[in-house]
């Protein structure tokens, strides 16, 4: 080895040891007749010491001409630091160097590599080995390797297998849209990358394996976002011979183990919400809860408190409904006018925001007031269960519109009155999902079809079945989320193993026997040779790793990303490639 120890590792036991480090240059301070070197390596920073003695010149010469990011290794003794820094571990000390090599120069870096960078995004991600020397990023990667280790760890202890499944596999509808790859042996055909090993997985389960994981990429084109990249990382999991509540209690140990091992943090037992509910009270499928403010209607299937006044917003509306912002009555009209704005972004969409004052002294002030007196206002705060103090603020419109709307602006007031810390974690199952949905078809704009809400392999709750022949959309589905603090984290299913079940489900999503025969003929071919009742789960990684580590964005968690166009900046991809590559894969692209 080049060096004795890492440049986090030393402490005032070393005191008096012959020491020799290697690392990176990332401070020099020059005082004349002393300079000082912050040493830095993946382990920490240590400080070296050069003197000027007469001994000693040359050495310190040599210090004073390295730049930034020079590699290099230094010999010398380990004293205890005379104006010592609480900040890092190795402050109490720093090594008086009696030798320095440079191993290798670096040019000036276009960055500071250091926690308060002045470089920008692009210029980071351009640079992206330079930015991962950065202590920030660097800890989002190893908290990334432990949640890795102890999931592989909790899953071994249960018997769950590793296996790994193919990467070049085959297109499918269904789902997002595919990668794909040419192939040169095949003129004309095409393999896709897995947008999960969902079939595979199953497969599996027909093979006997019983309990299957894998840590695995997945490949989706879609449109991305801070939660969204192209290619990502599944914790993916089957298990044969179970129920959903096995599958459920075996991945919500999973999940308590790693806050547990990886933050130190005990969570309580996993609540739980239909998919129902979820819609009811929060408008959303990934509810937030770590606060309140639950949606309350004032018009909707079992009330009205609204209609009969004249007002025709709301009298011609479907649902009327709102939140309490508790403790919000003192919002200026400015900031009334700046949320009614906020609202009607495209983006949300509501056409306007009505509000209801609960002022402190118990008068009631809306923005309706035209329409409704006191009285009527006293009825909507008691739904509200509001107090003195409180501001109702209030979509209406068509249900599922107005709840997404609600929905968002509920969660930019709890955002706004910081009821969404980072570091409180809220982990919610919502269950029972619709399995199917009903939506534009793809292939013939202007008309609709069904299509399936989880995956086409997922089975119907077994007392909706009969509901195949007559109200597909009432049919609700052994699938189940896992959500953290607003975000899905994971989703997964009870899956079909019935040939005719699976047909069925193909036949109601549009498939002609040929084409589900031609499309997913393997599984349902392996489902006649003894398929076993099998269930399972993925968890987005990334986006595990990225709630672990407190923030929004899973890009900062991945070592090398994609940026929002789906481009990696660094190595410049996508990119063209020669004639005589596209030829050898019989590709003839287009002049334009
Ligand atoms: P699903 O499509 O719900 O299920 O994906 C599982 C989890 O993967 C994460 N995820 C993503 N993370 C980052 N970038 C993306 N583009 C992205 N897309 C999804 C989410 C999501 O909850 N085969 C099924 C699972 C099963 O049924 O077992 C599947 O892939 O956190």
């Amino acid at each position: 080895m080049l060096r004795s120890h890492t440049c986090g590792e030393l402490r005032p036991e070393h005191i008096n040891q012959e020491v020799t480090l290697c690392g990176w240059v990332q401070r020099v301070r020059d005082k004349g007749g002393m300079l000082w070197i912050d040493l830095r390596d993946r382990y920490g920073i240590t400080q070296l010491l050069f003197e000027d003695n007469p001994a000693s010149k040359e050495l310190l010469e040599k210090a004073r001409n390295l730049g930034r990011e020079f590699v290099v290794a230094a010999t010398g003794t380990v004293i205890e630091r005379f104006s010592k820094n609480d900040k890092i571990a190795t402050g109490d000390i720093e090594v008086r160097v009696s030798e320095l090599t440079i191993l290798n120069p670096a040019k000036l870096p276009p960055f500071l590599i250091e926690d308060e960078t002045d470089g920008g995004e692009d210029l980071r991600m351009k640079y992206r080995y330079l930015d991962l020397r950065r202590g920030a990023v660097r800890k989002n990667l190893e908290l990334r390797h432990q949640v890795a280790r102890h999931t592989r760890s909790y899953l071994d202890d249960l018997n769950f297998i590793e296996v790994e499944t193919p990467v070049l596999i085959k297109s499918t509808p269904e789902g997002a849209r595919d990668f794909v790859v040419p192939s040169r042996m095949n003129p004309g055909e095409f393999y896709a990358l897995p947008q999960s090993p969902q079939t595979f997985k199953q497969l599996l389960m027909v093979s006997g394996f019983d309990r299957y994981y894998q840590i695995v990429k997945c490949f989706r084109d879609e449109d991305l976002r801070a939660d969204r990249q192209p290619e990502f990382t599944q914790i993916d999991c089957e298990m044969s011979f179970v129920t959903q509540e096995d599958v459920l209690n075996t991945f919500e140990g999973l999940i308590r183990n790693l806050f547990l091992k990886v933050k130190n943090i005990d969570i309580p037992e996993v609540p739980r919400m239909t998919y129902a509910d979820a819609m009811r009270r929060y408008g959303s499928d990934k509810p937030d809860i770590r606060f309140g403010m639950e949606f309350v209607e004032l018009k909707g299937e079992d009330t009205d408190l609204t209609s009969g006044k004249n007002f025709g917003v709301f009298d011609s509306a479907e649902v009327v409904v709102g939140i309490n912002a508790s403790g919000c009555a003192s919002y200026t009209r400015k900031q009334l006018d700046e949320l009614t704005e906020w609202v009607k972004r495209p983006q949300i969409g509501a056409k306007g925001l009505i509000y209801v004052r609960y002022n402190e002294d118990g008068t009631l002030k809306s923005s309706v007031d035209k329409f409704y007196d006191e009285a009527s206002l006293k009825q909507w705060a008691e739904a509200f269960d509001a107090k003195p103090g409180d501001l109702m603020l209030i979509i209406s419109g068509e249900a599922d519109k107005a709840r997404k709307q609600l929905n968002e602006l509920r969660l930019e007031m709890g955002t706004r009155l910081g009821l969404r810390s980072a570091d409180e974690y809220r982990v919610l199952w919502v269950l029972d999902f619709p399995l199917l949905e009903y939506g534009e078809d793809e292939a013939t704009p202007g008309s609709g079809r069904w299509y399936a809400m989880h995956h086409p392999f997922t089975s119907p709750k077994p007392e909706d079945i009969p509901l195949l022949g007559s109200n597909l959309g009432k049919v609700r589905a052994n699938a189940y989320d896992m959500v953290i603090n607003g975000v899905e984290v994971g989703g997964g299913s009870v899956r079909i193993f019935q040939k005719e079940l699976q047909q069925k489900m193909f036949e109601i999503l549009g498939f002609t026997p040929v084409e589900a025969q031609e499309q997913f003929g393997f599984l349902m071919n392996a489902f006649e040779f003894g398929a076993p009742p099998h269930a399972g789960i993925a968890f987005g990684f990334d986006r595990l790793c990225s709630l672990f580590g407190g923030a929004d964005s899973i890009r900062d968690f991945i070592a090398f990303p994609k940026n929002n166009s789906g481009r990696d900046v660094m190595i410049d991809s996508p990119s063209t490639i020669a004639d005589l590559q596209l030829k050898e894969l019989s590709i003839r692209v287009a002049k334009s």
